[in-house]
């Protein structure tokens, strides 16, 4: 058998009359750029959200950016968010021409340590950006209360964290902005590159509809400096048939995890668990092992790939080296990373192939007295 990390061919071909069908529906409508797709997918996604306005971009690299740019965060200023996240997230922080500033995580959740920001907090702190990594949110109200008494903003990355809850709220609504990915392998995924900022405050959804382009409110007129991030109204479509499916995604995701906790309960793997104050959806199914590369390679050898998010701590990797961050700065992380790998999790996935993995995960812990 061949497994890979993820796949969406055999969720395609279900979807396949639909997609085509929206795509063929924008293509002959005569708008191929901020139209009604748009208009209608933002106003959809950010009520699901729970938030006022959602402004569609181009990527959630994108998202991440706008949201800064929004916040009037640039030279100088510092964000301060984790290292343990995809590039992405940093790689907008540093576009947006501020400092990221790394706090550790928590060992049992990967998510923020809440207790290490403060310490990281100085005079140029002007946001902090967490991640809801993995499906999990972090914890929203310590992060919120440590705002409030420094006076900074709260961004949320939210790209894998669609349909999450915290405290009977979405990920998405529990700051002042957050960003959010529809990048294809995400829990809510287009067939190319998407992203959304969402936010309940007025004043900086007209101001993101500005910046996502070139700060014009009237073409060919600029109000302010802006970029080109436009969500195009091919994306948008595909993305309102696909949230018609999300609720059936995110149960099935939870059904799949539920089994995998099952079936690895008596292995020595370190298996996910779900925060009590919210409900994971399942974007990665991360376990951990210490002889995780052992564990990786045997799995290849029969026709399991899988990956790792992430491999190296973005701290750690050299376009991030004149932040003059050096190993053992931040040892929850770097730990970790040396001993998570995920193993597939998305909807259209059998059980007959979650057995198999399980199987060969036994098979490997009996050979090596893991
Ligand atoms: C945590 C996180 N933030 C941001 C992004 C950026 O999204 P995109 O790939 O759409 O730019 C991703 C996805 O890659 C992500 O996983």
């Amino acid at each position: 058998m061949h497994i890979k990390g993820w796949d969406y061919l055999q969720e395609y071909e279900l979807e396949k009359e639909e997609i085509l069908s929206a795509i063929e529906e924008v293509l002959a409508s005569g708008y191929l750029i901020l139209g009604a797709k748009v208009k209608e997918f933002e106003k959809l996604y950010s009520r699901y959200c729970e938030v006022n306005f959602g402004v569609g971009v181009d990527n959630g690299t994108n998202a991440i950016f706008l949201a800064l740019k929004a916040l009037s965060i640039g030279e100088n200023d510092e964000i301060i968010t984790v290292s343990n996240t995809a590039v992405a997230t940093v790689s907008a922080i540093v576009t947006a021409g501020a400092r990221p500033v790394f706090v550790d995580i928590n060992e049992s959740s990967f998510l923020m340590d809440t207790s290490k920001i403060e310490n990281a907090i100085t005079s140029k702190t002007k946001c902090i950006l967490p991640v809801h990594l993995f499906g999990q949110c972090a914890d929203m109200d310590e992060i919120n209360l440590l705002a409030q008494k420094y006076n900074l903003k709260v961004l949320e990355d939210c790209a894998q964290s669609h349909g999450t809850v915290y405290k009977n709220k979405k990920a998405g609504s529990l700051s002042d902005i957050a960003a959010t990915s529809f990048y294809p392998t995400k829990i809510l995924g287009t067939y190319g590159d998407g992203g959304m900022v969402m936010t309940s405050n007025e004043d900086l959804y007209k101001k993101l509809l500005r910046l996502r382009f070139y700060g014009m409110e009237k073409t060919n007129y600029a109000l302010e400096h802006g970029y080109n991030c436009r969500l195009d109204e091919i994306h948008a479509a595909i993305l309102l048939k696909k949230l018609n499916h999300l609720q059936d995604y995110l149960s099935k995701r939870r059904n799949l995890a539920e089994h995998y906790n099952i079936l690895l309960k008596d292995t020595s793997l370190g298996l996910p668990t779900e925060l009590a104050y919210g409900k994971h959806s399942y974007y990665l199914y991360v376990v951990r092992h210490p002889k995780r590369d052992l564990i990786l390679e045997e799995l290849k050898n029969k026709g399991i790939i899988l990956n790792i998010h992430y491999p190296c701590p973005i701290h750690l990797m050299p376009g991030y080296k004149y932040l003059n961050y050096k190993q053992g700065d931040l040892p929850v992380t770097e730990k970790i990373a040396k001993e998570i790998f995920s193993l597939p999790l998305y909807p259209s996935l059998n059980f007959e192939k979650l057995q198999y993995i399980s199987d060969t995960i036994h098979e490997i812990m009996i050979k090596h007295h893991l």
